[in-house]
């Protein structure tokens, strides 16, 4: 098991980051059912399992005050030049304490062999979008109703050849891209 302690741009004492263990599926399907409820995109039991072993697939957990309180899975699909964001998820009573940031941060770790990632955000998640873009996202693509309801999809990637994760060390060109 891989275990972080929140060190780095923003400590948070009582914040474990680690990777996840079959103990902790039951946490993490609680919490994309209650937060995404109708998403017929959800993973179910089977994936989340599979990743665990983590050769495809990094699927990491946030333990805030020994509490579950959200993770974070990333795929290495075969054939695709970049890594995929399939879900980061920090549960509500534990919004704002900047661990979202922390499991991001951890997630892009060991992309080094394929260092780019990309993600799709509904366009009016306005709280994850924030997120994104704070962390050097850039929005280069949109797909049109790409959700049931026919809401549009922001395509972000991040390169992280950059070193450029702050958006005040960012041009002034990049900032604007999203
Ligand atoms: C998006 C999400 C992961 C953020 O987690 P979090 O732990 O609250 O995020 P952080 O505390 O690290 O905040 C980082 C930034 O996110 C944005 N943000 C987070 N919560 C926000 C809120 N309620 N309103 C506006 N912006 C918000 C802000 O830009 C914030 O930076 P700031 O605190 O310096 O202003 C969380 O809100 C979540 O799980 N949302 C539902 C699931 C989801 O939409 N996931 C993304 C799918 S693509």
């Amino acid at each position: 098991m891989q275990i972080s302690k929140s060190v780095g741009a923003k400590d948070i004492p009582s914040l474990v980051l680690r990777t996840a263990e079959l103990g902790d599926i039951e946490d993490i399907l609680h919490a994309q059912l209650t937060t995404f409820p109708d998403d017929p995109k959800n993973l179910v039991e089977e994936e989340f399992a599979k990743a665990i072993p983590g050769r495809e697939h990094r699927l990491m957990v946030a333990i805030y005050e020994s509490k579950f309180a959200g993770y974070v899975i990333v795929s290495n699909r075969p054939y695709r030049p970049w890594s995929s964001l399939d879900n980061l998820i920090v549960l509500p009573e534990f919004s704002r304490k900047g661990i979202g940031r922390r499991l991001l941060d951890e997630a892009l770790k060991p992309l080094q062999r394929r260092p780019i990632l990309r993600l799709f955000v509904e366009k009016n998640n306005h709280r994850a979008i924030g997120l994104y873009r704070k962390t050097g996202f850039l929005h280069l693509q949109t797909r049109k109703g790409n959700y049931e309801n026919g809401d549009d999809a922001l395509i972000l990637y991040k390169f992280l050849w950059s070193t450029a994760s702050d958006p005040a060390e960012q041009s002034s060109s990049e900032r604007h891209a999203a």
